[in-house]
């Protein structure tokens, strides 16, 4: 098994840089770089029908993932996260309904499969110290996966992150720096903090590797449920934007590669108090307007401005998917429902994936007898139910524009 990655582009202005050192954005234009694989390559050396011998996890797909070297993986032992049947509320929609849930990974999120690949990756060209700017599971997964690696790491938090979250960040033994205001202000703060400390940056899109991370969830998808299968539809919690952008990637490859011949489309769900997203595709935007006064109960949903939003927009139109809003009661009632329902415990953003789909099938997004993969991005059991009740009727929507 070897990589067949060749190097990295940026789709924004076609620069194209070398993939044998750390790099952040395009040195042209400031957007996101990602990948290429030799895909031939890829063809030549596998086919889905070897990976069932190989040991289950994101591992198993090595030839279209980053790390040269078998040696520098950092793992914690991550396996292919289940794939549950869901009887819908509404039967009457006839949609055939699955959750995929990711809370099984280590540190309790998808956000471990950002992490495995980028702080692997990051190690192998050299780097020595890591940071990260975070609304807490892409922190608590750097600090468990630097750990691992035992390379020093610091995590730039809101204030009001949970302080399990960042008890949990310290013991693990990463440096936690709080901030007030969003994940943005988060990242302009690490980013002014760290120059010239030498640590480097694995921000959401700002380095290209944790996509490649993320982009396993969609050929675990195409593992698990084979080609003919594959859901016609994925929905899935939106904040930064690396999870939809790896999912199309994947499926894109998978396209390339033949293995499959459609791609699902991939709708996208923001919280009503802060959806920069679903606001520029209702208005045909190529990019984000930063959200004013953003406030949501999914911390990870908190995402006011962000970064490289061409390629997020450009993931979810390319798949021919859309997006909705929910509220943020409808985000606590889905929590609720799906761990009386279906007994699941499921976060506040995966939450709101689940919470969407009545405005999906409202809005003919969704067409009834389809099969829909609602994607379950982290565990509910760190969260109460209660709390956030409590936050959301003490605080409100325009708190951290107050602050
Ligand atoms: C549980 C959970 N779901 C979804 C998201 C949003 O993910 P993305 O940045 O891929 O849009 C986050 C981000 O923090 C998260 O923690
Ligand atoms: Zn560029």
């Amino acid at each position: 098994m070897r990589s067949f990655l060749t190097g990295l582009e940026c789709r924004g202005c076609c620069t194209a840089v070398a993939a044998d050192r750390l790099v952040g954005p395009c040195p042209t234009c400031g957007q996101a770089l990602l990948a290429s694989y030799d895909l031939g390559g890829v063809r030549g050396a596998t086919s889905p029908k070897d990976w069932s011998g190989r040991p289950t996890g994101l591992w198993r797909y090595r030839e279209l993932l980053p790390v040269q070297d078998a040696a520098h993986i950092v793992s914690l032992g991550e396996l292919a996260t289940p794939i549950l049947r869901l009887v819908p509320k509404d039967p009457s929609t006839g949609a055939e309904l699955w959750g995929k849930d990711d809370g099984r990974l280590p540190t309790g999120s998808f956000k471990a499969r950002g992490m495995a690949v980028a702080v692997s990756r990051a190690l192998e060209l050299g780097a020595a110290s890591l940071f990260v700017p975070s609304a807490g599971n892409a922190a608590l997964a750097l600090s468990a996966y630097a750990a691992r690696a035992r390379v020093p790491a610091r995590v730039y938090l809101p204030t009001d992150t949970s302080n399990m979250i960042q008890e949990a960040c310290r013991t693990y033994g990463a440096q936690v720096v709080t901030v007030p205001g969003s994940i943005s202000d988060a990242g302009r703060l690490a980013r002014e903090k760290e120059v010239g400390r030498g640590s480097f940056d694995l921000s959401t899109l700002r380095e290209p590797y944790r996509v490649e991370g993320k982009k396993t969830m969609a050929l675990e998808i195409f593992d698990q449920m084979g080609p003919e299968d594959l859901p016609d539809v994925i929905v899935y919690p939106t904040g930064g934007g690396t999870g939809i952008v790896g999912m199309f990637k994947g499926f894109n490859e998978l396209l390339e590669l033949g293995w499959i011949d459609r791609v699902p489309r991939l709708m996208s769900v923001q919280s009503e108090g802060c959806a920069p997203l679903i606001r520029a595709l209702r208005n045909d935007e190529p990019r984000i307007v930063p959200w004013d006064r953003p406030w949501t109960v999914a911390p990870g949903l908190l995402v006011p401005a962000p970064f490289s939003s061409e390629r997020v927009l450009e993931a979810i139109r390319g798949s021919k998917g859309n997006g909705v809003t929910v509220t943020d009661d409808q985000i606590l009632c889905a929590m609720g429902d799906l761990a009386r329902d279906h007994g699941l415990s499921v976060s506040p953003e995966a939450a709101a994936a689940y919470a969407g789909l009545g405005a999906l099938f409202a809005h003919q997004m969704i067409r009834s007898s389809e099969r829909v993969l609602v994607y379950f991005t982290g565990t509910g059991l760190p969260f109460r139910v209660s709390e956030l009740s409590r936050d959301l009727r003490s605080a409100g929507p325009g708190r951290p524009g107050d602050r």
